[in-house]
């Protein structure tokens, strides 16, 4: 089994749909030992509640600094034994400690095609650019923000009658499909 700790920052609707996938099977010989969360009021600590999945709420702020942070962080990764990290809407910069610690061992989903629509608010860049097809990414992560190696995407349409609502749902479909598929193959 292949340990595997998913961080987020907010509503962890992918948060959930990999967990739901490993738990019925279709993500195989992975564990997923717990949720990471930088906040303490996010929607991602109820479903990881009615999940079963543990839970790590560590707020920076109330760290020396982001290194403290890290390697506070860095000491419950060891103690479980995780070998991957998933980031899923997780709303922080890795920094340089936990980085060298998982090389090339962090993944990330940004809702764009990348190199496209980095940083916040992706899907937003996206519908007000006038382009006409957008998507979803699955990249590892480096020390920049949505610039690491790019491993997967999918594309979706942006449609003339579409909302920003409309186009987000159509891109969190993708990503539903996306960030297990790319879990399974390159994890495992
Ligand atoms: C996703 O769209 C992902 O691409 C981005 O943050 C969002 C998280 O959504 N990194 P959710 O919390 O999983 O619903």
């Amino acid at each position: 089994m292949t340990k595997v700790a998913i961080f987020a920052s907010g509503s962890g609707s992918n948060f959930e749909n990999i967990v739901r996938h490993v738990q019925q099977g279709h993500i195989e010989d992975i564990e997923i030992t717990a949720l990471y969360t930088d906040h303490h009021d996010a929607y991602c600590i109820k479903r990881a509640e009615q999940l079963g999945v543990s839970v790590h709420i560590n707020e920076p702020k109330r760290f020396e600094s982001k290194s403290h942070y890290e390697q506070h962080l860095l000491s419950l990764l060891s103690a479980e034994g995780v070998q991957w990290i998933v980031l899923a809407g997780y709303m922080r910069l890795i920094g340089e400690d936990i980085l060298k610690a998982y090389p090339h061992k962090i993944l990330n989903i940004h809702p764009s095609l990348l190199p496209k629509f980095k940083g916040i608010d992706a899907i937003g860049q996206a519908f007000r650019s006038g382009d006409s097809i957008t998507g979803s990414t699955v990249h590892y992560v480096d020390n920049g923000m949505d610039t690491g190696e790019i491993i997967e995407q999918r594309q979706c349409d942006i449609r003339t009658d579409d909302t920003i609502e409309t186009l987000e749902e159509r891109v969190k479909q993708l990503e539903y499909e996306l960030y297990p598929s790319v879990i399974a193959k390159i994890i495992r």
